[in-house]
C-alpha cells in the first residue's frame, strides 16, 4: 500500500521502518537511480590524463563508464563491444583505448578503431561496435552523467544562484582526500542523517564548536536541499562577494544534497563530494572526492576534520539501523524547524511519479 508523507510537517510521520529494512522497497528505490544524473567527477581529475574509469557509475546504475578528454569531456561505456570485458581499469594518457582481452581499440570518443583477426566479418564494423556515449551535463568543471533523460538543469540553477562566484572550475583534484567506506546501514539512514544539522551538538562536539547552531539554516528546492552552516566567532568563513545572496553572513559551509545520493560540500578550502551508493538493504558505500581551491584554508573550520565527522555519523547511522529493524519502532515525527530537509527527502521518495 503506497505511503504518503503529509505535506504539513507538523502533521507528518516519518518513513515507515520497512523503507529501511524491506528488500523489495530497497530494490524499487534503487531502480529510480537510473532516472537521475549522477556526479561523475571534476575536470581536474583528467589533468595529465585522457581517460579515467568511473567505477562508481557501475555501482550506482549498473553502467561502468570511462570519463575521457579529447575535443571535449565525455562519459562513455567501459564495456567492450566484443564480448563485454571492461576496457579500462586504470587512468591513462593514451590517444586511444585498448581492450585488454583481445585488443579491440577505440578512440577517446568511443568510436571503434581496430580489431585483430576480424578481416572477413560481414557488416563490420558498424555503429554498434562503438562504445556508447552517455549524456553529460557540466557546471564549472563538475561533470554529471546518467542513463535516463533526466535533466540536472534545475539543480544547476540552484547552484548557480548561490555559488557562481566560486572558481570551482580551477579547483584541483586531491587524491589524498579520496575515501571509500562501507557501512552496515540502509542508504536512506545515511541520507536522513546528512539532511539535518539537528544532531550536530549531540554527535559532533568539535564541529559544533565551529558552527553557530542557532543560525544553521536549511533551504529546499525541487530535487534537493541546501544547508548553510554559519561560522562561530573566530572560525573561518567564506569571503562572500556583494553579488552573493548571502553577502554579510559568515558562511562556514554550503551543504548541497541532490536526490538521490549526491552531496556537494563547499568549504572555504574547496569542495568535498560524498556519493552514497546503496549496496543492499542494510549495506551502503560512501565515496569521498576532494577538490582543493585554497590550500591555506585546509584543516580549519567546519570542513577541517571530515574524517572525524564521518566516523561519528557512521556510528550513529549503524546504530539507528539496528533500531529501525526492531519490532518496537515503525514511524516517528519531524521537528518542524530542524528536520525540513528530511521531510522533503521523504516526500520525494514516496512520490509515485518519479
Ligand atoms: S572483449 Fe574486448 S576485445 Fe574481446
Ligand atoms: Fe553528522
Amino acid at each position: 500500500m503506497p505511503i504518503t508523507i503529509d505535506s504539513d510537517i507538523r502533521k507528518a510521520k516519518t518513513l515507515p521502518s520497512s523503507y529501511y529494512t524491506n528488500p523489495e522497497i530497497f530494490s524499487d528505490l534503487r531502480r529510480r537511480f537510473a532516472n537521475h544524473l549522477h556526479f561523475a567527477g571534476h575536470q581536474s581529475q583528467l589533468d595529465g590524463q585522457t581517460a579515467i574509469p568511473i567505477q562508481h557509475m557501475g555501482e550506482l546504475i549498473g553502467e561502468p563508464m570511462i570519463m575521457t578528454r579529447s575535443d571535449r569531456i565525455r562519459c562513455i561505456s567501459n564495456v567492450c563491444t566484443h564480448r563485454g570485458m571492461l576496457v579500462s581499469s586504470t587512468e591513462c594518457s593514451a590517444k586511444s583505448l585498448k581492450c585488454p582481452y583481445h585488443g579491440r581499440t577505440f578512440g577517446l570518443d568511443g568510436t571503434f578503431r581496430s580489431m585483430p583477426r576480424f578481416d572477413n566479418v560481414s557488416d563490420f564494423p558498424s555503429p554498434e561496435d562503438n562504445l556508447k556515449e552517455f549524456v553529460t551535463a557540466s557546471w564549472k568543471g563538475l561533470i554529471f552523467t546518467g542513463v535516463g533523460n533526466s535533466s540536472s538543469e534545475g539543480n544547476f540553477q540552484e547552484l548557480r544562484k548561490r555559488l557562481e562566484w566560486i572558481p570551482i572550475e580551477s579547483f584541483k583534484n586531491d587524491p589524498s582526500r579520496n575515501r571509500s567506506y562501507e557501512i552496515d546501514a540502509n542508504w536512506l539512514l545515511y541520507v536522513d542523517n546528512y539532511l539535518e544539522g539537528f544532531h550536530i551538538p549531540y554527535v559532533h562536539s568539535d564541529l559544533n564548536n565551529t558552527l553557530d547552531y542557532d543560525s544553521y539554516r536549511t533551504e529546499l528546492f525541487e530535487g534537493g536541499t541546501l544547508q548553510i552552516g554559519i561560522a562561530s566567532e573566530g572560525e573561518p568563513s567564506f569571503d562572500l562577494p556583494e553579488s552573493s545572496p548571502d553577502f554579510g553572513l559568515r558562511v562556514a559551509a554550503y551543504y548541497y544534497w541532490l536526490f538521490p545520493g549526491t552531496m556537494l560540500n563547499f568549504y572555504p578550502w574547496g569542495l568535498s563530494v560524498n556519493l552514497v551508493i546503496p549496496l543492499s538493504v542494510n549495506r551502503t558505500k560512501i565515496i569521498y572526492h576532494g577538490y582543493v581551491g585554497d590550500p591555506l584554508m585546509l584543516g580549519r573550520g567546519a570542513g577541517g576534520n571530515l574524517d572525524k565527522v564521518e566516523l561519528e555519523d557512521q556510528e550513529i547511522v549503524e546504530a539507528t539501523q539496528s533500531g529501525v529493524e526492531s519490532g518496537s519502532y515503525d514511524r516517528g515525527r519531524y521537528s518542524p524547524t530542524m528536520e525540513t530537509g528530511i521531510h522533503h527527502f521523504h516526500r520525494i521518495l514516496t512520490r509515485t511519479d518519479d
